[in-house]
């Protein structure tokens, strides 16, 4: 598959996920997108770009942190997630932000244009990771911060969960395989930041538990994001045993409560434009 067909192809699973995104009653993008803004250190005022900005985890507290005097810019190539999302702002007045189609892989702004720039989950979607990184440090004014989050470790229920799942999938089609990527620890997220041309200035985990009624729950949640892409490739037919394989996995994951208990863990990376060298980064 080239590259512009996998975008084409992740988007599309966003944008059918776009009207249920984060909005199924679990704690999951919204407490990642909170931990991502109080990491960057946004002030009243600064100008900020969203990338990837989806139902806006990221985007709205942001626009808190920015306040009236700032702003925030939102983009994602999925056009209902922009759509939504900024019906969203504009219900709730926050007329500092603005939403619109724009693509995190290479976004077309003037150089230096913002004080902040935030990816919130985004970056290990892009096929190119590391030239959307010096995009966005190149869009970076030279007291910028870029602070970014992936994903560290799932919870070991999700895990086999999913694999209870992928095992349903036509033979023909690749299983989900974990793969070592640009991001999959402090070490390599180091090294992908300095190839970009950015200075580490924090790396931190956070954790953030999702609670589920029942299995059928989980499976809304898994239609409602990235979740979907192995959801989709199910035939039908095979859609309820693969529920059922993966609700007996999901039982290590009971609570003494009666629901299901899944704990997944982020980084959030917070880097600068090198330009300022490692000795402006200690004095941060
Ligand atoms: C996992 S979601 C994260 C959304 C949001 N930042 C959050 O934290 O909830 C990824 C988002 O990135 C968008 N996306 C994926 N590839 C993109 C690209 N090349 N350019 C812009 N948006 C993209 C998707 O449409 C989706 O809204």
């Amino acid at each position: 598959m080239t590259s512009s067909a996998r975008t084409d192809s992740i988007v599309d699973v966003f944008e059918q996920a776009a009207s249920s995104y984060d909005r199924t009653e679990v704690s999951y993008f919204e407490p990642f997108g909170t931990a991502l803004v109080s990491c960057a250190g946004i002030r009243p005022g600064d100008h900020v770009l969203d990338v990837g900005c989806g139902r806006g985890a990221v985007l709205l507290p942001a626009a808190e942190a920015t306040g009236p005097t700032g702003h925030v810019t939102g983009i994602d190539l999925a056009p209902t997630m922009v759509t939504l999302t900024a019906d969203d702002v504009a219900r709730a007045g926050l007329t500092q932000v603005e939403v619109r189609l724009g693509d995190a892989q290479q976004p077309s702004f003037a150089p230096h244009s913002f004080d902040v720039v935030l990816a919130g989950m985004v970056v290990f979607l892009l096929s190119a990771p590391e030239q959307a990184l010096r995009a966005y440090a190149r869009l970076l004014r030279p007291t910028g911060r870029l602070a970014v989050s992936t994903p560290g470790a799932y919870d070991p229920a999700f895990v086999a969960a999913t694999d209870a799942l992928a095992a349903h999938l036509p033979a023909e089609l690749p299983r989900p395989a974990p793969t070592v990527g640009p991001f999959n620890d402090e070490q390599t997220i180091t090294a992908t930041m300095t190839a970009a041309g950015l200075d580490i200035a924090a790396i931190s985990e956070h954790r953030v538990e999702s609670r589920f009624h029942d299995v059928n729950h989980w499976m809304r949640w898994m239609w409602s994001h990235g979740g979907r892409e192995l959801l989709q490739h199910l035939p039908a037919d095979r859609l309820d045993a693969a529920t059922a394989d993966a609700a007996r996995a999901l039982e290590s994951a009971r609570t003494p409560e009666g629901d299901l208990s899944l704990t997944t863990a982020g980084r959030i990376t917070v880097a600068v434009p090198r330009l300022r060298g490692p000795a402006s980064v200690a004095a941060r």
